[in-house]
């Protein structure tokens, strides 16, 4: 049995707590969390709470998952990995590209697994689109648009859309278009947060190929799509329902014609916690390492720099 924890129970921190609570390697040790509410999720799913992340540390477990605030994934995760303790953190990895780093670093240095949560990795609508792409089923990738938008919650305050929710679509895209972009123009605006609320980010890749990602904490309704562009073919995914499509020519070829394909619907963040149980279990390397998520950050970071100038930023520059 593996011995796991979780630090910070919030709303996707309880998602953890139970599925961790589930999985059948893992023995759930304890939350931590100074909100003393989250003491009844802990009795709910009987195991131990602590105010204190440093005495849930204390019990040594072999993996924590951090869902804690983004501004506060790089103290925790450094005393995770001080503690010698395997980890998944939350995306954002960090805010701060030079503690991500290193944190990277640290990992490496004490061989801990370092995997961040990029939960849209794991949905099996995703991951049938790459699988398409990697059969050249759509020819060669020549545009992503991905829409990622709906009302604000209310709960995120220590960073703006960029990078709470941009985060998932600049990996996305870079991993279907098997790079990182070179540049990144962003455009936005806040309505209802303290932070950019509303986004449009073109990402320029080489050889003219392109991303395109629209983010909005203002939409009245919830949409996760992912418009593929192929040389032979166009692809929608709708993460948030789990559907895919690919749009044949119609005989005449003058006619776009939709074709579901087969989604095996599942729960993301459970296959995204078992795979890195897996993970620590069999000293196999992560989905989603954290030097991946870093990628992500240097885009998103590019991205933020781009709407205070009003130019396009090179990416890591
Ligand atoms: N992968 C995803 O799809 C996804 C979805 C939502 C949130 N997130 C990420 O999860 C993280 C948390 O987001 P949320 O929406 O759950 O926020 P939240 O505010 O609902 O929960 C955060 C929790 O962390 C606790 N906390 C604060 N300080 C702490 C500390 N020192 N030690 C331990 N716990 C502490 C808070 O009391 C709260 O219970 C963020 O990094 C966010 O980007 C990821």
């Amino acid at each position: 049995m593996l011995k796991v924890g979780v630090i910070g129970a919030g709303s996707m921190g309880r998602h953890h707590v139970r599925i961790l609570s589930e999985l059948e390697q893992c023995e759930l040790v304890g939350i931590a969390d100074p909100d003393e509410s989250r003491e009844e999720l802990a009795q709910q799913y009987k195991t131990r709470y602590f105010a204190d992340y440093h005495e849930l540390l204390q019990l040594k477990p072999q993996l924590v998952s951090i869902a804690a605030p983004t501004k506060l994934h790089y103290e925790l995760a450094r005393a995770a990995i001080r503690a010698g303790v395997n980890l998944l953190v939350e995306k954002p990895v960090s805010d701060d590209l030079a503690q991500a780093r290193e944190l990277v670093s640290l990992a490496e240095a004490r061989q801990i697994v370092f995997a961040v949560g990029h939960i849209e990795r794991f949905n099996p609508a995703v991951q049938a689109l790459k699988q398409l792409i990697e059969l050249g089923e759509l020819g060669q990738v020549l545009t992503v648009h991905n829409l990622r938008v709906g009302p604000y919650h209310g709960r995120i305050l220590d960073t703006g859309i960029v990078l709470d929710l941009g985060v998932h679509d600049v990996d996305l895209i870079s991993m279907l278009l098997g790079e990182q972009p070179q540049r990144v123009f962003a455009t936005g605006f806040k309505r209802v947060h303290p932070h950019e609320d509303h986004a449009v980010l073109q990402l320029a890749f080489k050889d003219g190929r392109a991303g395109v990602i629209e983010l909005s904490w203002n939409a009245p309704y919830r949409m996760r799509n992912i418009l593929v562009s192929g040389s032979r073919r166009y692809a929608m995914c709708d993460m948030a329902n789990q559907r895919l499509m690919v749009y044949e020519e119609n005989e005449d070829f003058d006619r776009l014609m939709p074709e579901p394909r087969t989604v095996l619907k599942s729960e993301p963040l459970r296959a995204e916690l078992a795979s890195v149980v897996n993970c620590v279990l069999t000293g196999t390397p992560p989905l989603c390492p954290a030097e991946d998520s870093i990628k992500a950050l240097e885009v998103c970071l590019a991205a933020l720099r781009s709407l205070d100038s009003g130019q396009a930023e090179k990416v890591g520059g």
